[in-house]
């Protein structure tokens, strides 16, 4: 069950694995996503299904290491077995032929964006990507990005590879060209989508962003991802991923977002000490 079929690391930190998942896999649509447990000690995680093949019974995941569980992931090695994942949740993506699509993906954000632009595509939509990151070596899916995009925009903030600069100063010099753009989806940083909505608010362009909340149910009973979109509270889980990128409340979002930091930072020199430890133990280094 849930075993480790394939692994590939495609950045400093960003691994991609492939997953023996039957049931996901068939019914899985773009911008949906799995919640995750390693082992039965183990925190629940939300991770979005890249891609997934229903014949072979695969869905593939690309996450980055920032804490314990994924970190605890990447060690994972090809035979492994995930203990459960649950799934597919959330509200898939609205698609329809809207014309043209600008697909933006940010950092990591790349990957979630990946099936969205696959779908848009295949529902008719002319799509011009936008992907950016820190530095080139830190920039994935780049290949893939590509061959479902009718144009590909790369940005880099220290200018190391395509244009120098963020994703908002592209998408900027797109909007300034008087493209006829029906969507923006935006996936990345929160404060990425943030700078992403404001712009494109004043272009008046529709646009939708994914959030990254906590999440520790994923079925809208623990309130853990509540955010607040224009008037109502929502939970991300059930109600989302997506929202009008041009209602969410930002500033909220981040704070949420940090509200375990001290925690966080606990556990992952724990299991970091851990992982020293049992090297240790095995000779493979010496403390
Ligand atoms: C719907 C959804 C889809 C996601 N898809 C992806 C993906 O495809 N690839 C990917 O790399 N990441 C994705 N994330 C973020 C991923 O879930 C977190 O990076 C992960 O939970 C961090 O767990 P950790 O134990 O490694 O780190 P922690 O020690 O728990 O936290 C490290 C950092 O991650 C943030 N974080 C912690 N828990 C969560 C959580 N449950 N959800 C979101 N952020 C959290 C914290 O604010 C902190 O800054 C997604 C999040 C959501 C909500
Ligand atoms: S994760 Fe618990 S309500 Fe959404």
């Amino acid at each position: 069950m849930n075993e480790i079929l394939e692994k590939h690391i495609l950045s400093e930190g960003v691994k991609d694995i492939t997953v023996s998942s039957p049931h996901i896999a068939r019914k899985r649509k773009a911008g949906q996503f799995i919640i995750l447990r390693i082992n039965e000690y183990g925190e629940r995680i939300p991770l979005t299904i890249v891609d997934s093949d229903p014949v072979e019974g695969t869905i593939r995941l690309i996450f980055q290491e920032v804490g314990k569980t994924t970190y605890a992931l990447g060690d994972l090695e090809v035979g492994d077995e995930i203990l459960d994942i649950v799934g597919p949740l959330g509200k898939p993506t609205h698609v329809e032929n809207f014309g043209k699509v600008v697909c933006i993906g940010g950092g990591i954000g790349v990957a979630p964006v990946y099936p969205i632009a696959v779908a848009m595509k295949k529902a008719g939509n002319e799509v011009i990507s936008i992907i950016g990151a820190r530095d080139k070596d830190l920039l994935i899916m780049e290949d893939e990005m590509s061959s479902v995009s009718d144009e590909l925009i790369v940005t880099t903030d220290d200018g190391s590879y395509g244009i120098h600069g963020f994703v908002t100063d592209a998408l900027k010099e797109l909007l300034d060209r008087g493209r006829d753009i029906a969507l923006c989806v935006a996936i990345g940083p929160v404060v990425m989508m943030r700078a992403v909505s404001n712009l494109t608010r004043e272009y008046d362009l529709k646009t939708v962003v994914s959030l990254n909340s906590v999440m520790v149910d994923g079925t809208g009973m623990c309130g853990g991802c509540r955010v607040t979109v224009g008037d109502d509270t929502r939970f991300v889980c059930v109600d989302g991923p997506e929202f009008d990128g041009h209602l969410v409340n930002y500033e909220e979002l981040i704070l949420r977002q940090g509200a375990y930091i001290k925690q966080e930072k606990e556990s992952l020199d724990l299991y970091h000490k851990c992982r020293l430890d049992k090297l240790a133990e095995k000779g493979k280094i010496n403390v």
